[in-house]
């Protein structure tokens, strides 16, 4: 352009002859002719529709038209492994070219023949302007290959991370699988960890009834039988000590008897012991007072009961066992408290039966009363909080260090199957 500026500028003065004229348009000419095959050039290479193999074919047919004898002129261009040329391409001696290098390093070059020998101008037959048209052809050739080189590279990083992400999500879904398999059967096992945890409930409070039942039984066969037995054997060995005249035995008679009236109260306490009959025959409160009494005659230590207010009845599975969990509670703040008095108190709601034992010993850690799990020596608390669970009640529990600890039980009236 700057060239066509500074040589085809008119300048002010005219031509002086035809033929100086002549020549100013001729030139104009070529240099018209060469803007056009660059700015077609342009156009052509701008075409991101057509694949390289169709478009320098159309470039080569814009040399011959840019040359001076575009009717001699043939062309041939080359990059990498490829070749395109003009029909009829041959090399000759009248040879102008221009190679480029892409940014990727691969190589490339342009090449404008004339088939005949024509009058020599300003390298060979061809135009100063001639070679700076070749050069600018082989920049644009270079600068398109490159951008196609970009496109390509551009083109496999983009498939290259499809892939990844193709493979990724692929991965994602197998491990997603897998984790859902996963949590199905944490699912199934916990439901199944529930059902064994229900049954080993239940196991354990027909276990806790039937002993209580066992325990009955066996009371009742120690005061009807044995005991009976013992007041028979007593009555007859007294009358015998009265019928009979003896000869020095009446003081062996009387240590029988002795031992006979220690025996029978034995048997009586342990029929109490084993199976405390105030509980089946006066119901839960009296058999709390009693227990509490045996508490302070055994132990020394003072109770304070509040038994009064226990609402309507309880089945009798439920007293057994409230009963029972009561004197857990009470042994437990003999053995570990240290307390001086013990408060023992019986509190209702319409469907509710609470427990309260509190005394005003050492204290502890509260996790030791609510740990889920027993360890091989403390039994009494959970045992009372799985049945407690198991018959849809609760166990509440609060304990600080030298005030004492308090643990209140709370359980239906009833329980299923009553
Ligand atoms: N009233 C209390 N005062 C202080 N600590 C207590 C009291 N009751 C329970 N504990 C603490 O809680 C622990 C758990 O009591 P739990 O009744 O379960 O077991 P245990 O009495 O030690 O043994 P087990 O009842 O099986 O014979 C006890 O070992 C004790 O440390
Ligand atoms: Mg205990």
């Amino acid at each position: 352009m700057d060239r066509l500026d500074r040589q085809d500028t008119p300048a002010p003065r005219q031509p002086e002859t035809d033929s100086a004229k002549d020549e100013l348009l001729r030139k104009l000419g070529e240099r018209v002719k060469e803007l056009t095959a660059l700015h077609r050039t342009a156009r052509v290479l701008q075409r991101d529709d057509l694949p390289p193999a169709e478009i320098i074919p159309r470039i080569l047919e814009l040399i011959p038209p840019a040359w001076q004898y575009p009717e001699i002129t043939v062309g041939r261009i080359r990059f990498g492994d490829f070749v395109w040329s003009t029909a009829a391409f041959e090399t000759t001696p009248f040879l102008q070219k221009s190679q480029f290098v892409t940014r990727t390093g691969q190589r490339g070059s342009i090449e404008v023949c004339y088939l005949e020998p024509r009058p020599a101008s300003d390298e060979g037959p061809f135009l100063s302007e001639e070679r700076d048209l070749i050069e600018s052809l082989a920049e644009m050739l270079r600068s398109y290959f490159q951008r196609k080189d970009a496109e390509d590279e551009l083109r496999a990083a983009h498939d290259q991370l499809e892939h990844q992400v193709r493979q990724r999500t692929a991965q994602l879904e197998e491990a997603n699988r897998a984790l859902r398999d996963e949590v199905e059967d944490h699912r199934k096992a916990r439901l199944r960890i529930e059902q064994v945890q229900r049954q080993l409930r239940k196991l354990a409070s027909e276990l806790s009834l039937a002993e209580a039942r066992e325990r009955r039984e066996i009371a009742t066969d120690v005061h009807d039988h044995l005991g009976q037995a013992l007041a028979f054997i007593k009555m007859r060995v007294s009358q015998f000590r009265g019928d009979t005249v003896f000869c020095g035995f009446e003081s062996n008679l009387d240590e029988i008897l002795t031992l006979l009236d220690q025996t029978i109260a034995y048997t009586r306490s342990l029929t109490v012991e084993i199976s405390p009959p105030v509980l089946y025959e006066l119901g839960l409160e009296s058999a709390l007072n009693w227990l509490a009494e045996q508490f302070e005659k055994q132990h020394d230590i003072r109770i304070v009961t509040d038994t009064h207010g226990s609402g309507p009845k309880v089945s009798d599975r439920v007293a057994i066992w409230l009963f029972k969990s009561a004197k857990e509670l009470l042994t437990n703040a003999v053995k570990h408290a240290q307390c001086d008095t013990i408060r023992l108190r019986v509190s209702n709601t319409s469907d509710t039966i609470g427990i309260t034992v509190a005394d005003d010993g050492i204290g502890c850690d509260p996790a030791r009363l609510t740990s889920a799990s027993p360890d091989s020596s403390t039994f009494g608390l959970f045992s009372i909080r799985e049945r407690l669970q198991y018959i849809g009640g609760r166990m509440e529990v609060s304990s600080v260090p030298n005030e004492g600890t308090t643990i209140a039980l709370f359980s239906p009236r009833t329980m299923e199957g009553d």
